[in-house]
């Protein structure tokens, strides 16, 4: 047994102080500022990763110290319409180095953002220039790729929103990035523990508190007889978030930017692994007075984390019923299983795991000299990013992949540069057809998914719980051109 089993291994957030007498109603709420769209442009738009402050707790409590994009927590929203181009020149005012990741994005391999597998790093003072087009519409986001676990954890992410070519008419478009920041008593991110070994071997990084769009209590103001679409992004580092939304009849209508087939959630209740996202479709009937709180239930304990707030000006007035009706992307979706190429994915190590010992750079190590080398888990007997990819694929071959995952902790599986569908959990049918991009699985569970790997280039598969990607979680693979 390579750790102890450690109290420590999931804070609980902070519970939520009460708002008292009448509710101060934030601007926040009321609008999502929305960028001009990215159109085809000779002039890149600059986003820029710099230190900053970002006022995340009550106004009376201190402003955090972070890292930021264009000094706003999350990031700003990018916003395109499928099949235009993204051009965005990052600039690196950060301390180390960085790249951008654009996670779901079905992108050209050069743009993927991953260093030393489809670039270099982003020195600091430096500059890279991003540029691709957006094969599909949905809810995607960006990030660092380059030591994510302490660049996420201080606060560098923001939503890729990628729009239908034709809008949907009388439902307002509204998303929130979710994030658990872990700070200290006086309000600044607890950096002594970034790198934390005991973080690293057991769930990852969990914060104490809770933000939703950078706010730790969120106010939406919401008509009544009003439909939203919203679209929620888990940014932690490695939380899995269990919301609910106190309202009836929601509708989840997309995950990880791809439409499902619309079904209504059981008491609004959503569980969403790092790097996931959930479009939801939500038709509010707020009365005057009443609120929809949305709660964060992860640690055992209900935990507001914002609510939707009725809007005194005068009610919606549909002149027919919104529909949202999300036309399938453009995936490659013929899997062909008789031919599939299977792949299998051993994920073990771990606090309480039974890993012995791994191959580590090229060389078999016990678990001590891992450990010592910041290593505690591995993929296929390999910890850290193998010499040799995963597998190679010729262009539209069908891979089919057994995850199975021997440890005590949940990993959410990420594929970059396409999109799986997840056909069994533990040798059952998956009861939802979906195409993900990131996948959970519990401890000790199965998943069989499948994909055809039509994006030629060298893409990553990781845990999005990014100190394991950080400590062995982490392969790649081939598709040739
Ligand atoms: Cu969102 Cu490789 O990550
Ligand atoms: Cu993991």
């Amino acid at each position: 047994m390579p750790f102890a089993p450690s109290r420590l291994s999931r804070p609980n957030l902070t519970r939520r102080r009460l708002l008292q007498g009448g509710l101060a109603l934030s601007a926040f709420g009321l609008a999502q500022p929305r960028l001009p769209a990215l159109a085809q442009s000779a002039e890149p738009r600059v986003l820029t990763a710099a230190p900053g402050e970002a006022q995340l707790l009550e106004i009376s409590r201190p402003a955090t110290r972070t890292w930021l994009y264009d000094g706003v927590s999350p990031g700003p929203t990018l916003r395109v319409r499928q099949g235009e181009e993204v051009f965005v020149r990052l600039v690196n005012n950060l301390p180390q180095p960085t790249t951008l990741h654009w996670h779901g994005i079905r992108i050209d391999n050069a743009m993927d953002g991953v260093p030393h597998l489809t670039q270099h790093a982003v020195a600091p003072g430096e500059s890279f220039d991003y540029r691709f087009t957006v094969p599909d519409a949905g809810t995607f986001w960006y990030h660092p790729h380059d030591r994510a676990w302490e660049q996420v954890a201080r606060g560098l992410y923001g939503l890729l929103i990628v729009d239908e070519p034709e809008p949907a008419e009388g439902i307002r478009d509204f998303a929130i990035v979710a994030d658990d920041w872990r700070l200290g008593e006086d309000g600044q991110i607890d950096e002594a523990s970034l790198g934390n070994m005991m973080d690293w071997s057991h769930a990852g990084r969990l914060g104490n508190t809770l933000t939703l769009n950078g706010q730790d209590l969120l106010e939406v103001l919401v008509r009544h007889n009003a439909y939203m679409r919203l679209r929620l992004c888990n940014t932690c580092n490695a939380r899995v978030l269990e919301l609910r939304i106190e309202h009836p009849g929601i509708q989840l209508v997309a995950l990880d930017g791809q439409p499902v087939e619309p079904r209504a959630l059981t008491d609004g209740y959503i569980r969403l692994a790092p790097g996931e996202r959930a479009d939801l479709l939500i038709h509010f009937y707020l009365e005057p007075g009443e609120m929809a709180a949305i709660t964060e239930v992860s640690g055992g304990q209900r935990l507001e984390a914002g609510r939707f707030v009725y809007h005194p000006i005068d009610r919606v007035i549909h002149h027919s019923e919104p529909h949202l009706d999300l036309a399938a992307n453009p995936l490659p979706t013929n899997l062909d299983l008789g031919t599939a190429l299977a792949v299998e994915l051993l994920m073990e190590g771990g606090a309480m795991g039974s890993l012995a010992q791994a191959m580590h750079e090229g060389e078999m190590k016990d678990i001590r000299s891992l450990v010592g080398e910041g290593m505690a888990w591995s993929l296929n007997g390999v910890a850290g990013m193998p010499e040799a990819p995963l597998f190679t694929a010729a262009r539209g071959r069908t891979i089919a992949v057994d995850l199975r995952n021997d440890t005590r902790w949940p990993h959410a599986i990420h594929l970059h540069g396409h999109h799986f569908r997840v056909l069994e959990r533990d040798g059952q049918p998956a009861e939802m057809e979906a195409w993900k991009d990131t996948v959970l699985l519990d401890p000790q569970k199965r998943a069989k998914i499948a994909f055809v790997a039509d994006n030629p280039g060298k893409w990553m598969i990781h845990c999005h719980m990014l100190e394991h990607q950080a400590s062995g979680m982490t392969s790649w693979f081939v598709v040739e051109a």
